[in-house]
């Protein structure tokens, strides 16, 4: 069970990014460290209980005391902080290739890029970057805190209300991975949860190039718009401007639903939207499952033919 956390796409120990690297050997470094000094105590404590000699003198006692209580200690904590500091301002440095706005929202995460032109491409729960480039993350919140956490890239950082926190990201290694939010922040804290996708160069530029533009579908908008979905959600190019919860313009190209919580299938979009309440209890999204059946199914065509 415990190896199980060594690898996987969601594991600390197994570094995709530079950060999460320097991450991964700090607790390496940490580890041996802590287990140098918890042999020297309990070795200590064994050789006491079966010392047999003569008394210690009073001198020998506190000189024992001076260095094994103080020195070593201050010696060996104030290395592991030193080594600790050399690693922060590596964290920030670089100069980014783009900058991703990132906010947390009870319970999915909002996600901007900037296209060529400087314009947003707004979408959700999904964040793509390119492989080998420094990628900024402008990181905030819209009601509680939350914290942004892709362990196989980076350490977190905290969403605030009212205040931006800036991470820089180096993806190394092409590959979808896991990110989570690792502050509790209410009920479906839990199902807070978004895929992280580091791409090729080139691939996340023709993806880039595709998001910015709107959906492309042949299927009836028809029932999504008339049951209110629009109030919400945008899908660029259609009458749906809402901004409450996540824009669905590209929503077929996402891995997940939901943040996270199921696989981006026709069964789970028409279940999510029939049962948004029950899957994902305190989220703002209204459960749908009084539609009737044709509405339903219509919705999830719709949905899940944009492209
Ligand atoms: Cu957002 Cu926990």
């Amino acid at each position: 069970m415990m190896l199980g956390a060594c690898s996987g796409t969601q594991s600390a120990l197994d570094p995709a990014g530079r950060e999460a690297g320097e991450v991964a050997t700090l607790f390496w470094v940490m580890l041996v460290g802590a287990a140098v000094i918890w042999l020297a105590v309990i070795g200590t404590a064994v050789f006491a209980s079966r010392w047999q000699g003569r008394p210690v003198s009073e001198r020998a006692g506190l000189r024992l005391v001076l260095w094994g209580g103080a020195i070593v200690p201050t010696l060996v904590l104030a290395a592991l902080l030193a080594y600790g500091l050399r690693l922060m301002p590596a964290l920030r440095a670089g100069e980014p290739a783009l900058t991703v706005e990132v906010t947390g929202e009870q319970y999915w995460w909002r996600v901007s890029y900037r296209g060529p032109d400087g314009a947003a491409i707004e979408s959700g729960n999904e964040l793509r970057l390119p492989a080998g480039h420094a990628a900024e993350i402008l990181l905030t919140s819209a009601d509680v805190i939350h914290s942004f956490w892709i362990p196989s890239l980076a350490g977190k950082l905290d969403m605030i209300p009212g205040r931006t926190n800036r991470l820089v990201l180096h993806p190394e290694r092409i590959g979808t991975y896991r990110g989570v939010c690792a502050e509790f922040c209410g009920r479906s804290h839990t199902f807070m949860a978004f895929t992280v996708i580091v791409m090729e160069p080139a691939a996340f530029e023709a993806w880039l190039a595709r998001q910015a533009a709107p959906a492309a579908t042949a299927a009836d908008e028809g029932a999504f718009l008339a049951n209110g979905c629009g109030g919400c959600h945008s899908v660029r190019g259609t009458p749906a401007t809402g901004t409450i919860g996540p824009d669905l313009t590209h929503l077929a190209d996402r891995a997940m639903l939901g943040a996270g919580l199921f696989a981006n299938t026709p069964e789970n979009l028409r279940r999510f939207v029939a049962e948004a309440e029950e899957v994902k209890p305190g989220s703002r999204m209204p459960s749908f499952g009084m539609l009737p059946p044709q509405d339903l199914d219509a919705i999830t065509a719709y949905l899940g033919s944009l492209r």
